[in-house]
């Protein structure tokens, strides 16, 4: 994260708070978000999609999608750098009203949103329900009418368009759950003007995450455009949704696409498609969610053991030091999910020791609990040592869990030398609570 330094004696710092002074507050593990990067990273975003869209006289907005990490404080960051909220489910939602959030700036997303999610999401007026099945068109519209209200509806499209990425993390291929194909769009629009209780507000594409290169978002807009260029014949569509899924650099290696790149091309695609199909520029949203919130993560674990495997290893030497901390795939699933690879630093101390190639694991009960598959980290890395791994804010705390009932690490901002609490950890005593055989007294 962009405020993360060295103090004078060699120890991590981020927002100006020591890592070892974090954990004595906090607990091992701790995800750490570094406030004023996680906010630049938000106002810069706006900024950049504002000016290169603003070049070719086209209103654009942006959306957080809060699938990536959301609390209450951070929903409300998100607001004030302007940028409106994605939620994809009833949970999301409840947290961006707990923080206030108007809900004309919110966006309701999902392929399988429940009628009770749909009925929450029209009674408190969310901006848009972006649908994603021919079912959905009529729950919403039953809803509404007996809500007595209009809601503005958007379609989600499979593109067809095949962005380089991990499989899971594609959407727009034609063999995975999302989005309708163009055909099935045009019917679903049909019925969505024929229905007084919704009106169409517009497209929706998100071709996928993680993305590195910029061609696939200029394709999507293109078909986007030429399709509403096609609906325009029958009634207006205001608005054109292109998703989020822009790459960041998680290695020295990565080749993160800079934000303000991205925008002029996709604005100059939307531009060419209005011009050549003459139709005017609809308002165009966007919905980044990691590329806001992932740099400024960082996961801090402690030492436990380690331990030396005599195998062949790429730089030549004969070993692999294992290096245990005390998390694991519980609070990064990331590796074990998609081969996802991040960088481990020493925290707590510099080192004249020289680089020791290792593998970081948690200190689960399984085989692919690696947080680090292999990176460099001091060779004399022992026992009580901190560990840090960077750009760790996307994805990581959204998609922990509690495998082996261990803690839920809490969620420290950290800002100008203080550090205060977004989510607390979530403990083996909250668990139990949850057992409905367990009994306070045996506690
Ligand atoms: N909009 C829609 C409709 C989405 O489905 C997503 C992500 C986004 C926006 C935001 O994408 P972003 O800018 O964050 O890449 N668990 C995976 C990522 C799943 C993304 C799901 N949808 C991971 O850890 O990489």
């Amino acid at each position: 994260s962009s405020t993360a330094k060295r103090t004078d004696d060699g120890e991590l710092e981020i927002g100006g708070v020591r890592a070892s002074a974090l954990l004595e507050q906090f607990g091992s593990p701790l995800y750490i978000v570094d406030e004023a990067d996680v906010r630049k990273r938000a106002a810069n975003a706006a900024r950049d999609f504002g000016a290169a869209f603003a070049e070719i006289g086209a209103e654009v907005e942006l959306h957080y999608a809060s699938k990536a990490f959301l609390s209450i404080d951070v929903a409300r960051w998100m607001a004030e750098g302007g940028l409106g909220l994605d939620v994809a489910s009833g949970g999301e939602l409840e947290v961006a009203l707990a923080a206030g959030i108007d809900p004309a700036q919110i966006g309701l997303h999902g392929n399988n949103k429940s009628v009770a999610e749909i009925r929450r999401a029209v009674e408190v007026g969310v901006g848009s329900i972006i649908i994603d099945s021919l079912q959905e068109i009529e729950r919403i519209a039953t809803v509404a009418a007996e809500l007595g209200k209009v809601q503005p509806v958007m379609v989600r499209l499979n593109a067809g368009i095949h962005a380089s990425t991990h499989s899971y993390l594609a959407t727009s291929h034609e063999d995975q759950k999302f989005g309708l194909t163009f055909d099935v769009a045009r019917t679903a629009i049909a019925r969505i003007r024929e229905l007084e209780s919704l009106s169409l507000l517009g497209l929706h594409s998100h071709i996928g995450s993680s993305i590195y290169e910029a061609a696939g978002f200029g394709a999507a807009a293109d078909k986007l455009m030429r399709f509403r260029a096609e609906l325009l014949a029958n009634g207006p569509v205001p608005e054109v949704n292109l998703g989020g899924g822009f790459g960041i650099a998680y290695l020295p290696s990565d080749n993160a696409p800079k934000l303000a790149d991205l925008a002029r091309g996709i604005a100059a695609e939307v531009a060419r498609a209005c011009r050549e199909t003459g139709s005017d520029l609809p308002k165009i949203t966007f919905e980044p969610g990691r590329s806001i919130i992932g740099p400024g993560g960082t996961t801090l674990y402690t030492v436990g053991t380690t331990k030396s495997v005599d195998v062949p290893l790429e730089d030549g030497s004969a070993e692999r030091l294992y290096v245990s901390v005390d998390g694991g795939m519980s609070d990064n699933i990331r590796p074990a999910l998609y081969g996802s690879d991040y960088t481990v630093r020493l925290a707590n101390r510099e080192s004249v020791a020289g680089p020791q190639l290792v593998r970081v694991v948690g200190k689960h009960c399984e085989s692919g609990d690696i947080v680090i598959n292999s990176d460099y980290l001091p060779s004399d890395v022992a026992p009580d040592d901190l560990l840090a791994v960077p750009a760790t804010g996307a994805y990581c705390w959204a998609l922990s869990n509690h495998y082996n009932y261990l803690d839920r690490p809490a969620v420290v901002a950290v800002r100008d030398g203080a550090a205060r609490t977004l989510i607390r950890r979530i403990t083996i005593q909250d668990q139990l609570a949850a057992d409905a055989a367990w009994s306070p007294e045996e506690k």
